[in-house]
């Protein structure tokens, strides 16, 4: 049998205590039933600053771009933050190359305070398409998050939720594909 697809999910936050964690909660639950592993980074003990003196051999981002070597696909989810991806998101990003990411599958989630847009997701596409990742075409953005979840942490709109089943069944497929290919 084939070895399961192994899914980074990546956080825009340094907490994970938070609605992205909770996305990408959510989008492992749909991972794992279809036969993935998944692992969460954990941004509690933050990356340094990409630039910072000696951030290159910092253990933590060798750690970080070790688990995504590793990786056969990745789940991005990010708040939006004046209009794009937070830093937290952009500096995780900024650690990672193509020596880790190339010929893997990505995922892209997002979320606003406000009206639902893509704005988020389109800048993460741009970043990911820079360091040779092939993003899925289903993304999702939930609007209004502070009445996003119900008091269970599920998405109060079932619509969002099979979105990210459907987001999960297309990482995963081309996961497999790319895999075969690398
Ligand atoms: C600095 C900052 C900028 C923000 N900018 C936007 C924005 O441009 N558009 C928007 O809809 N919400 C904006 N928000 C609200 C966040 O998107 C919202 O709090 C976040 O999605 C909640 O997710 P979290 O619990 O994972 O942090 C902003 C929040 C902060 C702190």
């Amino acid at each position: 049998m084939a070895e399961a697809i192994r899914v980074m999910g990546i956080c825009g936050t340094f907490s994970t205590d938070s609605a992205n964690g909770r996305l990408l909660e959510i989008a492992f639950k749909h991972c794992e039933s279809m036969g993935a592993e998944c692992v969460k980074w954990d941004n509690s003990s933050p990356l340094p600053f990409v630039g910072e003196e000696g951030c290159w051999d910092d253990e933590s981002v060798k750690s970080f771009q070790n688990t995504a070597l590793s990786s056969d696909a990745f789940i991005l989810s990010s708040p939006e933050y004046h209009g794009t991806m937070s830093g937290v998101m952009k500096n995780n990003l900024d650690f990672l190359s193509y020596d880790q990411t190339s010929n893997k599958s990505f995922a892209l989630m997002s979320t606003l305070g406000g009206q639902s847009n893509s704005n988020t997701l389109n800048h993460m596409r741009i970043s990911v398409r820079w360091i040779h990742g092939w993003v899925v075409p289903e993304q999702v953005a939930v609007g209004n998050v502070r009445s996003a979840f119900d008091e269970n942490g599920d998405l109060v709109d079932e619509k969002l939720n099979l979105r990210i089943r459907d987001m999960a069944r297309s990482l995963i497929d081309s996961a497999e594909y790319l895999r075969s290919k690398r």
